[in-house]
């Protein structure tokens, strides 16, 4: 992943709505609130997200740093990490992940989870069609992918209700711990789709 960072034209908004959800970058104040959230939603995201800054947080210290590293990386233009929260509650509800694969087309990548209460309820879907209508319109995105484990079918339903197409199948080239093997399913949507 190209971590170069390259200043955007315009002053990026630091949130955006959507019919239920208000979603923002994270700021120094949520460690209290991520790191319970963490802990709640461990278990869910072990499968499919074992990578997740999420997996490493144990107390409000770890969530205040990893937190700090999604408020840098996001002035340095190099990833963008969004809460989604609901807007009649208040309450969390997932998480938004936007890389940068190269802003010279520029290429971004999707990620995102919920939390484990907050599943098969469309907020995921709701917030990642506003995260790419963020790509497109205020980062300038040519394409957008995501990766997904191909037997993850509640993301790739998430990426295909959002209008991305599948591109490839990366066949068995994923070893689980524990000795299972999956592929990976490649997704993207160019802007002219999107618009
Ligand atoms: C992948 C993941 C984010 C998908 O979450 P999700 O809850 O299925 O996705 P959504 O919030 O968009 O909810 C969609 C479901 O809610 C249903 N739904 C219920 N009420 C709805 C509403 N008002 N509006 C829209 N959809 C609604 C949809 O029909 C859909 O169910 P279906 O797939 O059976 O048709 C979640 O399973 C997760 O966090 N997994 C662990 C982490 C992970 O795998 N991340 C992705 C790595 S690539």
């Amino acid at each position: 992943m190209e971590q170069s960072a390259r200043p955007l034209p315009h002053a990026l908004p630091s949130s955006f709505e959507t019919a239920r959800l208000s979603v923002r970058r994270y700021r120094p104040e949520d460690a209290s609130w991520y790191a319970p959230m963490s802990l709640q939603n461990q278990a869910h995201l072990a499968r499919f997200e074992s990578g997740n800054p999420v997996m490493g947080i144990e107390t409000e210290a770890d969530a205040a740093s990893v937190i700090q590293g999604f408020i840098e990386s996001w002035d340095a233009c190099s990833a963008f990490f969004l809460g989604a929260f609901r807007k009649d509650t208040g309450v969390f509800v997932a998480q938004i992940y936007i890389g940068v694969v190269s802003w010279d087309l520029p290429e971004l990548e999707l990620g995102y989870f919920a939390a484990a209460t907050h599943t098969r309820q469309g907020f995921v879907t709701e917030a990642a069609q506003g995260a790419l209508r963020f790509c497109f319109r205020e980062l300038g995105a040519h394409r957008v992918r995501l990766e997904c484990d191909d037997t993850n079918i509640a993301s790739y339903r998430v990426a295909e209700r959002c209008g991305m197409v599948r591109e490839g199948h990366l066949r068995e080239n994923h070893l689980h711990a524990g000795g299972a093997l999956t592929g990976t399913l490649l997704y993207g949507i160019l802007r002219h789709e999107f618009d």
